[in-house]
C-alpha cells in the first residue's frame, strides 16, 4: 500500500488498484503550494467532516476525477448541491463494502459545519479494512474512550491521528489514543499548517518512541509505502 501526503489531513492511498483520497485541502494550505491539484485523480474521496480544511478542494477534485465521495449524509447532500455527481452517504456505526475494501464510520469528538455555515452532520473517523492493511483514519477528534472499541474490534495496522492540539488532541493524547486502538504505527496529521497547531516534532517523535511506538511524519508531496 502506497500513501501519498498532500499536507494537513490530506492523504491519498493506493490500495487494491484504487486511489482513495482523504480530506482534500490543498489550495488553502500555504505549505502545500507545490502540490498540483489537477494531477490528483482518485477513485474515491473520503471526507470526515465539513470544515474547510477537510473539504475545500473536494468539489474540484471530484469533478475532475469523477471520484465517488464517501461521507456523512449531510456532507454528501451539500456536495451534490455543488454539482458533485457520485456520492455514497453513510453515518456513524455503519459499514459498507466497496471494491477496495470495507469502510466503517466511527465516532469523532469534534464539530462539523460546512464552509458556508450550513449544517454538516456529525464528524466521523473511518476504519478501512482491505487485503493490504487495516487503517484507522481518525479525522479531527479529541481523545475518546470510544477508541477502545476500535482496538477491540479490529487489529489496526496503521493509525492516522491528529497531533496538532488546539482544534484536536495533541501529542500526549494521541499517544494514549494509539494505545486505545492498539496500534504501534502512527501517521501524524493536522499539525504545523497554521500557528495554532505548530508542534515540536522532536518532542512528538520522543513521546511516541518512549511509549514503544513509531511516529511517521511525512513531508508534503512525500510518499510512504506500508507493508504489513
Ligand atoms: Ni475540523
Ligand atoms: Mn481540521
Amino acid at each position: 500500500m502506497k500513501i501519498n501526503y498532500f499536507g494537513h489531513s490530506c492523504f491519498e492511498l493506493e490500495v487494491g488498484g484504487k486511489r482513495i483520497l482523504f480530506d482534500p485541502f490543498i489550495r488553502g494550505n500555504a505549505l502545500a503550494t507545490e502540490v498540483e491539484i489537477s494531477t490528483i485523480q482518485p477513485d474515491y474521496i473520503l471526507i470526515t467532516h465539513g470544515h474547510a480544511d477537510h473539504i475545500e478542494d473536494a468539489v474540484e477534485i471530484a469533478n475532475q476525477s469523477n471520484a465517488m465521495v464517501i461521507s456523512n449524509f449531510e456532507i454528501c447532500r451539500w456536495l451534490e448541491s455543488k454539482g458533485v455527481q457520485r456520492t455514497h452517504a453513510m453515518n456513524i456505526g455503519g459499514h459498507w463494502y466497496f471494491d477496495f475494501g470495507k469502510v466503517k464510520c466511527v465516532n469523532a469528538v469534534h464539530s462539523s459545519s460546512m464552509p458556508d455555515g450550513s449544517y454538516g452532520g456529525n464528524p466521523m473517523g473511518f476504519l478501512l479494512e482491505s487485503d493490504a492493511a487495516n487503517l484507522y483514519f481518525a479525522g479531527d477528534t479529541a481523545l475518546t474512550t470510544d477508541m477502545k472499541l476500535i482496538g477491540e474490534y479490529k487489529r489496526i495496522d496503521l493509525a492516522f491521528l491528529p497531533i496538532g492540539n488546539n482544534y484536536t488532541m495533541g501529542i500526549d493524547n494521541a499517544v494514549i489514543a494509539s494505545d486505545f486502538v492498539r496500534c504501534d504505527r502512527i501517521i501524524g496529521m493536522h499539525y504545523d499548517t497554521v500557528e495554532q497547531i505548530k508542534i515540536d516534532q522532536d518532542e512528538a517523535f520522543g513521546k511516541f518512541a518512549a511509549a514503544g511506538k513509531e511516529l511517521i511524519l511525512l513531508s508534503i508531496g512525500g510518499t510512504f509505502t506500508f507493508n504489513r
